[in-house]
């Protein structure tokens, strides 16, 4: 019997030490840490339950049988977060390069189907060097198999992906298909064809850091949703971010407790918005002083900077928030940010997190490379996105709520439960110069006349109090009072039932 528990202690030690001492000095040399370290960080202490660790590969061509690694370049389970479930794999790159066979597939889809089976959060450590070579078209297959599950799981799980080191070819489908990416900079690279293969067709020269390093991906692609400076990080960060999912889409989002009065007056906000129309501010300070202990976790914070996306908790629940910056293109929507919102709101529908808006928008961003880039169907994701959302969504018109744009941002036309407004607010269909400009054609030759005509433009439509007295508001609010209303709001609206007719999917437009 010893001998048996003593054989177990051996090869447990032998799957532990993954690809041997020397290849995880060359994985620390790069300042990355290895696939069991990485969980360590991750998970509660103690808490990682191993699955499938004496799995190896049962390749038998180029000499494969003869290096059969315990474990084959994955290690898979689950553990908590704060006391909360998740599976988790982490690809280690001693092994084989971390590259993905017929094997380390199914393990990936073992954690996988429990994961959605138990209803808790698959969160993936990539570092991986693609397809295993040597298996050819098996290997192809297993990743196949991967994509289908993410797909299946979408929208029932949340699913998290985190780029430790290489992720290429078609590898990069199944980090694209969860619902959030977080990257590594300088240690972590995510293309669909490499440098080399680029310069051939192409004849660009560029670095694997230029082509997909995380400032690539976050400032440029928006492929990626964070990045963080080393390994440490970016598992403290996705430890906090799963703080504030919900395990499942059957699961309301979690409660913390708060140490915040929900009442807090904040008399600060009575003079955030300057009293020139023109002039922006920063809806980064709104935020902050609404939320929760002033707690921000913010998505995409690099893309996009005229909309800001993120978490927030108010009375200890998670709430999602979205909110045009008049700081960056004052605020306009463009592809680019109806595109980022709407991921965002879709992902808060499909999770049952509140949504909170905020609203100072000018309208949609005119041009040629707008109207050519599709800025009609992308601004429809948006527009689409909330319309379709049945969570409670709260929202506050803190200024301009002009044209379309009004419309989109969580208006109450788009079921809207609660629309608050600032006395600062102005609903109309377009700014005093834009409209007089139009309305009075004929007498844009004399000054005199032109500013008369924009003052009492400005004096009809240059507040909140006609969209009001129709109803679309539900009610003109101190700015100093906002975090007490929106947490009242949100709290009134715990019981919200509302569903969409039955459909097989919808049909957002892509
Ligand atoms: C098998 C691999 C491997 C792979 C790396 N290794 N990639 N083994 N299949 N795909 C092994 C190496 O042989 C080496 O083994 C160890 O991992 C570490 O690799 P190094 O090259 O020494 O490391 P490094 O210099 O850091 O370079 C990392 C790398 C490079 C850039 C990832 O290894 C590389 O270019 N690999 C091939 C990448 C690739 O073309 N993959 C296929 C992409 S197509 P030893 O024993 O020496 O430690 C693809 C399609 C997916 O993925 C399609 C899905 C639909």
């Amino acid at each position: 019997m010893k001998d048996i528990l003593e054989e177990l202690e051996a090869r447990r030690a032998d799957a532990r030490a993954g690809g041997g001492e020397k290849r995880i000095a060359a994985q620390h040399a790069k300042g990355k840490l290895t696939a069991r370290e990485r969980l360590d960080l991750l998970l509660d202490e103690g808490s990682f339950e191993e699955f499938d660790m004496f799995v190896t590969h049962r390749c038998t061509d180029f000499g494969m049988q003869d290096t059969r690694m315990s474990g084959d370049g994955v290690v898979t389970g689950w553990g908590t977060i704060n006391g909360r479930m998740v599976y988790v794999f982490s690809q280690d790159f001693t092994v084989f390069g971390g590259s993905l066979s017929e094997t380390h597939a199914q393990k990936i889809c073992k954690i996988m189907d429990m994961a959605v089976q138990n209803g808790a959060p698959v969160i993936g450590l990539n570092d991986s060097g693609g397809a295993r070579i040597q298996e050819g078209v098996a290997s192809l297959a297993g990743y196949a198999d991967v994509f289908q599950k993410n797909v299946l799981a979408s929208g029932v799980v949340p699913q998290i992906s985190v780029i430790m080191g290489p992720c290429a070819g078609g590898a990069v489908y199944s980090p694209a298909m969860t619902d959030f990416i977080f990257m590594v900079r300088d240690s972590s690279y995510m293309f669909v064809t490499g440098p080399d293969v680029v310069k051939t067709v192409t004849n660009e020269i560029v670095t694997a850091e230029e082509l997909g390093g995380a400032r690539t991906h976050t400032v440029k692609s928006s492929v990626a949703d964070g990045a963080f400076e080393n390994d440490v990080e970016a598992l403290i960060e996705v430890r906090r971010l799963v703080d504030l999912l919900p395990l499942n889409n059957r699961e309301k989002p979690p409660v913390r407790p708060f140490f915040d009065d929900p009442a807090r007056v904040e008399n600060s906000l009575d003079t955030l918005v300057p009293d020139n129309a023109n002039q922006p501010y920063d809806m980064k300070e709104l935020i902050l002083k609404v939320a929760d202990e002033g707690d921000f976790y913010e998505i995409q914070a690099e893309f996009a900077k005229n909309i800001i996306t993120g978490f927030i908790r108010l009375e200890g629940s998670t709430v999602g928030v979205v909110a045009n910056q008049p700081m960056v293109l004052a605020g306009c929507l463009d592809i680019d940010s109806s595109r980022k919102a709407a991921r965002f709101v879709r992902f808060c529908d499909a999770f049952e997190i509140p949504i909170l808006t905020f609203v100072d928008v000018p309208g949609f961003l005119p041009g040629t490379g707008q109207e050519y880039g599709g800025v009609i169907k992308h601004g429809a994701k948006l527009l689409f996105a909330y319309g379709e959302a049945t969570v409670p969504k709260v929202t506050v018109i803190t200024r301009k709520a002009y044209g379309g744009a009004y419309d989109v941002m969580a208006s109450k036309h788009l079921r809207g439960d609660f629309n608050y407004a600032w006395p600062t607010a102005e609903i109309a269909v377009m700014g005093a110069k834009g409209a007089v400009e139009i309305l009075y054609r004929s007498e844009l030759g004399d000054p005199e006349k032109i500013a008369a005509r924009t003052a009492e433009y400005e004096e009809r439509f240059a507040n909140p109090f006609v969209a009001a007295e129709k109803g679309f508001i539900d009610e003109v609010i101190m700015p100093h009072s906002t975090r007490r209303r929106v947490s009242r709001a949100f709290a009134s609206l715990r019981g919200k039932k509302l569903t969409n007719p039955w459909k097989k999917h919808d049909n957002i437009p892509l």
